[in-house]
């Protein structure tokens, strides 16, 4: 593909020079690269903005493009005999959300949210007006354009769970073949093991990959799990879960596949399917002689639009903004949306509530020497990690780190199907990457004494932060409403810690990560378990597991993986908003697909959950409206 200023010889003229052999070779160098970086990213791949061929009524109007919402508008969009309107609050991913090494960064960037938690005596003490962060994307994609990229899909228990608590269908076999049906798995190692067939497929629109990770600190962190006993996890199958090892990723060719990329890209042509960005919806519109959906209103360029739909209206704006946006639209709490001066209520459900999150600890700090796997400052670093990314798309750019690396850990028993309780993550700040540690804090929110310590300690050696996240927590927060104007943020009280036993879990996981510091594989980088500067647990012994139950209060963040506040459950379920077709309980022509739905949360990380939950939605909605497919 000759551009312009690809062509070796402009360039060579271009980097100043006469036409001589050094010249051409730097300069097409120079150009290459250049070309390159410019192809990190292309926004004209995205479907353009169709507020201008606007139509007054579509068969479905979708609201939300994140890991659900753009997986429902591009299923529907294949029956070509059916309108469909995709509205998403943002725009475009910028270039930052391509590369994996930068994720960290988008936070309190222009395509986060950036909720805060409301404060609380339990939890996020040591943050920053003691509330803690939650980041959500507002983009094509949604969060899964600023997320880790870690592709985890739980356990089978998870989902046997849902069936058992009133959900036909949503069992281990019922949605394994909706993980399938998405993917497009490119990592032969995976497809060679015994039994992928069942698991894997390719083909798919979302492509996943193993991280680019060369770093030989991945090897220590395995193995020193595996000297305390913990086995490589194959390959964490539903049905096989337990165990550390590097994990899959969405990941295409050294850049992130977001849901927007994997589902939105390739239906860009689509005459059927209209998406609008910058679109804010405030509203969804019932008949509350019927109670039934008939239409959205919201705002775009400084105006308010109505548009209605001559089938169903799906809500996919995510854990936060679909209770809101139902809320808002009298779908709730009766006495809250009375609080609000909401009226008429459409009908009294428990919106908002059963608010589930997989808190953290971050973390267990470990200083450790890796300056024998390094021979480059972070400055020569960086220029060889940008060349070959560049290049490649590898290198240390086209990774999440150590985070690409995870364990899976129960405390009830070592049988290899067994549900696990903790989730181990792990995150590497290398000595005096001054940017590293800035971005990594400024993600945390954390106070300034933490902040200044863990600058301070980042410029004598690497620091290790082990994770523990508490994969099944009994505290349930809530969200609610702030005010009735659709541009404040809602209240979102978190209820970390309001279940002593989550506490203890974390703590648990703690004594793991910290004897996981006196194996031979760890004592090999030297490292040497760092203590907090957390005036709270001062006068406890340090760690002990009282020490880490009083850090979990101080420190401990989310894993960003908040669930269940339209929780999907039967008409008997007095908690329930949706049924297991995903239909809003007493309102017609009403779906909600995001992760809100989910009841309870998975042994892991959720986008791929979400992204199954989408992929059964479609194929409902589709059976419901006379469509039979897969
Ligand atoms: C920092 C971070 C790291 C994470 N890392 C991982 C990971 O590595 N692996 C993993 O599996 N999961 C990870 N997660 C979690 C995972 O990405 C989410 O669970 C998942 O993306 C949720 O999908 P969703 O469809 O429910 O919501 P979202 O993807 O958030 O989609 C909601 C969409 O609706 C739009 N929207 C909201 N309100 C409105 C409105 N009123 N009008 C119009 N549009 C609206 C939003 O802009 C957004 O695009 C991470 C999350 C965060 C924040
Ligand atoms: C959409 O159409 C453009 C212009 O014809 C073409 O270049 C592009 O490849 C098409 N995209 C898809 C996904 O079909
Ligand atoms: C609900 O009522 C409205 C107005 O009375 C009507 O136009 C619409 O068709 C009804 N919808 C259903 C599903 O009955
Ligand atoms: C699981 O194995 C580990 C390591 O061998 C051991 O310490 C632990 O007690 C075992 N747990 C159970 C519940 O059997
Ligand atoms: C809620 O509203 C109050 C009063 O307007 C305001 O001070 C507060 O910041 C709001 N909270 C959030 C989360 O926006
Ligand atoms: C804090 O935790 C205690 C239990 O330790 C619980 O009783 C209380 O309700 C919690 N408070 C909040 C605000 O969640
Ligand atoms: C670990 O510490 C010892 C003693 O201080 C030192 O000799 C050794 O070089 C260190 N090893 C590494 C990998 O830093």
């Amino acid at each position: 593909m000759a551009t312009c200023a690809a062509d070796p010889k402009m360039a060579a003229a271009a980097a100043g020079g006469v036409s001589s052999a050094s010249a051409v070779i730097f300069g097409t160098l120079l150009a290459s690269l250049t070309q390159s970086y410019h192809n990190i990213g292309d926004p004209s791949a995205y479907p353009d903005d169709a507020f201008s061929s606007l139509k007054e009524r579509y068969d479905f109007v979708v609201v939300g493009a994140g890991s659900a919402g753009a997986v429902v508008a591009a299923r529907l969009s294949e029956n070509p005999d059916w309108s469909v309107l995709l509205l998403e609050a943002g725009g475009d991913p910028p270039p930052d959300t391509e590369v994996p090494a930068l994720f960290f960064g988008l936070t309190n960037s222009p395509v986060d949210w950036a909720y805060k938690m409301e404060p609380s005596a339990n939890h996020s003490r040591a943050f920053r007006e003691r509330r803690c962060p939650c980041p959500r994307g507002k983009m094509l994609g949604g969060t899964s354009a600023l997320n880790a990229m870690m592709y985890i899909r739980g356990n089978r228990h998870d989902y046997d769970e849902w069936e058992a608590l009133g959900n036909p269908g949503w069992g281990f076999e019922g949605v394994l073949p909706y993980f399938k049906k998405s993917e497009d798995l490119r990592s032969e190692a995976h497809l060679r093991q015994e039994g992928a067939g069942r698991h894997h497929a390719t083909g798919g629109p979302l492509t996943l990959s193993q991280y680019f990770l060369e770093d030989p600190l991945g090897e220590t962190l395995l193995q020193s799990a595996e000297q305390l006993g913990y086995r490589r996890s194959p390959d964490f199958r539903l049905d096989d879960q337990l165990g550390f090892n590097r994990n899959l990723g969405t990941l295409r060719d050294g850049e992130r596949c977001s849901s927007g990329k994997a589902f939105l890209v390739p239906a860009k042509n689509r005459t059927n399917l209209h998406v609008l960005k910058h679109a804010l919806v405030t509203k969804v519109l019932v008949n509350p002689e019927n109670n039934t959906a008939y239409a959205v209103q919201f705002e775009k360029n400084g105006a308010t639009h109505r548009v209605f739909s001559n089938a169903e209206i799906i809500v996919s704006a995510g854990t936060i903004n679909s209770p809101q946006l139902l809320m808002l639209s009298g779908i709730g709490p009766k006495q809250h949306l009375e609080e609000m001066g909401i009226s008429p209520v459409i009908k009294d459900l428990k919106v908002g509530e059963n608010f589930q999150d997989h808190s953290a600890l971050l973390g267990v700090f470990h200083a450790i020497d890796t300056a024998k796997f390094r021979n480059r400052t972070p400055e020569e670093e960086m220029i060889v990690d940008a060349f070959r990314y560049l290049t490649e798309r590898k290198g240390n750019l086209a990774t999440n780190g150590v985070s690409s690396i995870t364990g899976f850990i129960s405390l009830q028993s070592n049988a290899t199907d067994a549900r696990p309780d903790i989730q181990m993550v792990h995150i590497c700040l290398p000595k005096n990457n001054k940017g590293a540690v800035e971005t990594f804090i400024g993600s945390q929110q954390f106070n300034d004494d933490i902040a200044k310590y863990v600058i301070e300690a980042s410029t004598k050696s690497d620091i290790l932060i082990q994770v523990p996240v508490v994969l099944h927590p009994k505290s349930r927060g809530k969200i609610l409403l702030n005010s009735t104007n659709p541009h404040d943020p809602p209240l979102i009280h978190a209820g970390f810690f309001s279940e002593p036993a989550d506490v203890d879990v974390i703590a648990e996981g703690a004594m793991i990560a910290s004897r996981r510091g006196r194996t031979a594989a760890l004592r090999a980088v030297n490292a040497t378990l760092l203590r907090q500067p957390l005036r709270a647990c001062a006068h406890l012994q340090f760690d002990t597991k009282d020490f880490w139950r009083c850090a979990t209060h101080e420190m401990a963040s989310t894993l960003y993986h908040p669930v269940g506040t339209c929780k999907m459950g039967p008409a008997g379920d007095k908690d329930a908003v949706v049924d297991a077709r995903l239909r809003v309980h007493g309102v017609k022509g009403l779906r909600v697909v995001d992760a809100s739905v989910m009841p309870t949360v998975p042994s892991g990380n959720t986008n791929a959950p979400t992204i199954m939950i989408a992929e059964k939605a479609a194929d409902m909605i589709k059976e419901d409206w006379g469509l039979k497919e897969s």
